[in-house]
Parts: C-alpha cells; structure tokens; sequence
C-alpha cells in the first residue's frame, strides 16, 4: 500500500511496469497460462504459489486493476467481476447460506432490492430490510444468530439517503457481523468508507469508475479488518474448505481471507468474471476519475441550486444543499460532493410532471450512459414511476431526475443545450416510432420548466430535424429491409 493521494493512484496504481515493459496496461487476452512444470501448476491449483492458472479466476490485466481499486479504497484486495449485480451478489454469498438472513437499508438500487427480495429469496436466504429512521434497537430486534451482514449504499440509488457507515458499522460489530457498502455512487474520491469502519466495499464499476459507459462491471473491495474468527461465527472462513483441499482461509490469506474466498471459490463456482478487454477499459476510466467525479459534484451541486430556485420546483434532492436531510452526513462522509444524480419534483406532482412515453424511451437511453464522462447533461427527465419501472421504482411518488453527465464545466445556462446534446447523442436508439410524441411531451417539457428563447427552439428544431431524418430512413427501408431495425 502506497502512501500516494487518491489521484496519483487513479493514475499510477495498479500496473507497474518494469524497464522496457508497455507503458500501458497490457490486456492479457488469454484463458491460460503456461508453466513450466506441473508441480508449479499444483502448487498454484493448492494456491500455495501466487500466479495465473485459469482467466475465470484470475488474470494479469484484472489483478492489476483490482490491485489499484484496492488501494483506492484503502483495503487489502479486491475482485473484479461481471457487474455490480454480480458484486453484490457474491459479497453476500460468500458468507451467507440457505436459512440464514441479512439486514438491509430498504434504500438502495432498485435492481439490488430485486436481487435480494426475489432471487436470494428464492435461494433462501432472507433479506430483512431496514429504514433509515429505524432506531439501533429497532435493528437488533430484526437481527438473530443466522444473521450474517448489514447493507447499504453510501449514497442510495436514487433515493439519495446519505448512509451513516460509521452508525451502522458500529452496529454490526456490536452483533460481531460485518458492514458491506455498495459505494459506487460515491466512489473512493468521494468517500472511503473502510476509514468510517465498513469491512466489505461493493461497486458497479458502469458507472462513474468506468464513466465512459463502455463496460458493464463489479469489484468487491477487502478492508482486510473484520475478525472472521469471532464468536466463531463464519465457518466458511475459519474451518476447512472441502470443495478448495480443505483450505482454512482465516489461516492461509490471514486479512485476506474473505476475498480469497470469494475468489477461489464463489468465482470458480459461478463464473461471473469480467474480461481482460473490459479491465482494461475500467482501468482507463479510473486514470480520470479524480478529475470526473470532482466536476460531476459541481455541476450537481450549480444545478440543485437552480432548481430549487425555481418556482416551477416543488422540491429538489440533494444531499449539498443546506436544507437537505441528509447535508450534515453528506459533509460528514463526503464534504467534496456526494455523487451527480439529483432528483426533483415539479411543483403540481404527477400531472404537471406526465410526459408521454416518448421521452421517457429517450431517458431510458439516456440511463445506459448515465454516469458516461463525455456526453454532456445525459437527460432531463420528467416522468411518473411506471415509466422508469426498473431504474426508480424505488421512490415511490412522481419524479423529475435530472442526471449529470458532463465533463466540461456546466453553466446553467447550458441545460436547453444539454437536452439538445442529449438528443443528438441518443436520438437514434429512440424508437422513431415515437418521435412525435416526443416532439410534443418536450415542448410541454419546455414550457413547465421555463426553458425559452434559442435553446428551446434548437431543442424542438432537433427533434423535427429527427422526424425528416426517419423518413428518409423509412425510405431506404423500402430499399433496403432491416435497415432500421437497430432503430425501432
Ligand atoms: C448503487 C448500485 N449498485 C449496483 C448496481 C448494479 O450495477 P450493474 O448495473 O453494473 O450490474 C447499480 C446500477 O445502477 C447501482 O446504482
């Protein structure tokens, strides 16, 4: 572990490149490894050497990025896998098992909620979930002797609740368990959470790690600093493995036991691995993120502002502005900013904030780029629950989000050119069957929030720009069938 600030690490972490070895981060692009004897390659199968012996389990290119997100968030290893469903997932499987049960805070991503109300239910495993004004002891009372973790997002997903780390890590270690925090709102330039007491940092790395939205990912981070043996409650880390030649992680990877663990046997088992090609687009995300994730706060923070000036606003979230609920935790946890996302409310609720499906397919296009560096502000977006199911559904009530994505300063004064840059950019994953609609919905748009004058016209003039451009698509359909199918 280096003593480097955050930002040489974001840079220089990771690779070390020897004399005349590539600058750049080389992608092993291979599933194999070769050696030179098969009593070296026993010995990596009983991991009693360190190597690469299959790229399911590990790989060159992966090791030295999870070897920088590991010191980025101050911990003694990491793994990258698939995604950050997939993080999420193993963190809790390694230690969790059928008829056992975690503790939860119910606000977080709304795919992490389907996950562990639905599908590790369906594992049986129970997910008891908690709200942030429960009182400790109303937690203990949801805990017992076959609960295993305390959960929750630094920055929820896209509720906004500020987690409280050293609150609930104080909780869990009174009940001997561990705290695991997805922190991939906040990332490791915002908030450390291993510092506050977290033992187990969970990330989806899609978002602003990779920020340029070109790979789907998840790491898990090890603090290295959670006694697995106490009270003798995590048998699958302290007694031996018979699925691994009844390896005893506590005793053969000391601090490390937990993400060699999740490893050598969750990622054996269940193969959610990312690929070296992936690695190595999330490494060069993180070479910027120090300088991304800073821009993304300002911006967020200019733009809260504004709209909770604005009196078409009913209500603005966001953790950086004073009246917030969550201001004092967000100073405490993160006094640079807390992430990009901020949601809003129009004043007049769900009918003065109804839009047509239109630009709702529009946003939902916008969200696969949501955290991406290089467009600008990705999509403004007023909308009902139904609209944005998968993404929202967790905030319950009608909703007006506006989502950051620019990495050149943002000037309030740039929205209306943020919606047109939004359009430009997405415009042709938009079902074109669609498009008018959406001509209409904006211009509502438009006027509810007060947008006039050049922008505003460029705006709609973008959209009737798209409707000639598909008809003249439907044209050359006629010449050329399927044409448009990547489009509708
Ligand atoms: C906080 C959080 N955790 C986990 C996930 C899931 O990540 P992924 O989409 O990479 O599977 C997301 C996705 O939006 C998220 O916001």
């Amino acid at each position: 572990m280096s003593n480097y600030k955050l930002d040489t690490i974001c840079v220089q972490g990771g690779y070390k490149p020897e004399n005349g070895e590539a600058r750049t981060l080389p992608i092993y692009q291979s599933t194999t490894y070769k050696y030179d004897s098969a009593d070296h390659l026993g010995d990596l199968f009983d991991l009693k050497a360190d190597g690469h012996m299959y790229s399911r389990i590990s790989n060159p290119t992966l090791a030295c990025v999870e070897a920088k997100i590991a010191e980025m968030e101050g911990g003694v290893g990491a793994m990258l896998v698939s995604s950050g469903q997939a993080a999420n997932l193993t963190a809790v499987l390694n230690i969790t098992s059928a008829g056992q049960n975690i503790i939860s805070l119910a606000s977080i991503y709304g795919g992490t909620v389907n996950l562990f109300a639905v599908t590790l239910k369906k594992m049986g495993i129970e997910v008891r979930f908690a709200t942030p004004d429960m009182t400790d002891e109303e937690i203990e009372a949801m805990m017992d002797e076959n609960t295993r973790l305390l959960f929750g997002e630094t920055v929820a997903n896209p509720a906004l609740v500020v987690f409280d780390i050293e609150r609930y890590a104080k909780l869990a270690h009174k009940h001997d368990m561990p705290l695991v925090v997805d922190n991939t709102f906040a990332t490791p330039v915002l908030c450390r959470p291993f510092e506050y007491g977290c033992d187990i940092v969970t990330h989806s790395t899609t978002k602003y790690m990779d920020g340029h939205a070109t790979v789907v990912g998840g790491c898990i981070v090890d603090s290295g600093k959670f006694d697995w043996s106490v009270g003798g409650r995590y048998p699958e880390l302290t007694t031996p493995d018979e699925s691994y030649h009844g390896v005893v992680y506590t005793e053969s990877f000391g601090p490390a036991a937990y993400v060699t663990k999740a490893r050598v046997q969750m990622l054996r088992d269940m193969g959610n691995t990312m690929s070296p090609m992936a690695a190595f687009l999330l490494n060069l995300g993180l070479e910027t993120l120090h300088l991304r994730v800073k821009r993304h706060c300002e911006n967020a923070q200019r733009i809260a502002e504004w709209l909770s000036q604005n009196d078409k606003v009913a209500w603005v979230n966001y953790s950086g502005l004073p009246d917030n609920p969550y201001h004092a935790l967000a100073q405490k946890y993160m006094p640079g900013g807390s992430c990009g996302v901020i949601s809003f409310g129009l004043v007049g609720g769900r009918s003065a904030a109804e839009l047509n499906t239109g630009l709702a397919n529009l946003i939902q296009s916008g969200l696969n780029r949501l955290f991406g560096a290089g467009q600008s502000i990705l999509g403004i977006l007023v909308c009902h629950l139904v609209e944005l199911a998968g993404a929202l559904f967790r905030l319950g009530h009608d909703l007006a989000g506006l989502f950051l994505g620019r990495i050149e300063h943002l000037a309030v004064g740039n929205l209306g050119a943020g919606l047109q840059l939004c359009l430009t950019h997405h415009a042709l994953h938009i079902s074109f069957r669609i498009l008018h609609e959406l001509l209409a919905g904006s211009q509502q748009l438009l006027r509810t929030l007060d947008f006039h004058g050049d922008l505003c016209a460029q705006f709609i003039q973008q959209i009737q720009h798209l409707i000639a451009l598909q008809n003249a698509l439907l044209c050359t359909k006629r010449q050329t069938p399927g044409i448009l199918n990547h489009f509708i």
